[in-house]
């Protein structure tokens, strides 16, 4: 595998990994507030990054190369009030779009087509999780500021159930 495309996947080993303590932040944050059901959701959401980071580690071995596990840096978010982590979660998903369209764009000038499909699943799944992102900031601008919303949009996300990804290597 092409050096740089082998490092910038083991990288997103830990950006994954980050991903999912700072869902975990977010998780406890709602926690502390009440919002059982938002806490909920964010969980299950640090359990998928956690599996991402999974992924990653799996197709580098499968591939025959070296993985190095890095620090995962501390949260860096300050969360002032419940619309805080849903608005920090969208730039999060952003940002991990762009991480992930860098390392297809370094398989791609290498012509690595093996990697190009792996990445196929995640640049669908950062589509969807952008959605989600989106679809949380508005639900909670409609009906969050009424005491009866929030309490519904909070059972709502309380709903949410873990399933472990559909890609599986
Ligand atoms: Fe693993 Fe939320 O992207």
């Amino acid at each position: 595998m092409d050096k740089k495309v082998s490092k910038l996947l083991n990288a997103q080993i830990n950006k994954e990994l980050y991903s999912a303590y700072l869902y975990l932040e977010f998780s406890n944050y709602y926690n502390e507030a009440g919002l059982s059901g938002f806490s909920n959701w964010y969980y299950i959401q640090a359990q998928e990054e956690r599996d991402h980071a999974m992924l990653f580690m799996k197709y580098l071995q499968n591939n025959n190369e070296k993985v190095t596990l890095e620090a995962i840096d501390k949260p860096d978010v300050s969360l002032g009030d419940n619309m805080a982590p849903l608005k920090a979660g969208l730039e999060h998903e952003i940002y991990v779009t762009s991480l992930i369209n860098d390392i297809y764009d370094a398989a791609y000038s290498v012509k690595d087509f093996r990697t190009m499909q792996f990445l196929d699943w995640f640049v669908k799944e950062q589509g969807e999780e952008e959605t989600n992102a989106n679809d949380l900031i508005t639900k909670m601008t409609l009906f969050g500021s009424d005491p009866k919303g929030l309490y519904m949009l909070d059972s709502e996300l309380g709903a949410r159930v873990y399933s472990a990804p559909s890609l599986v290597l």
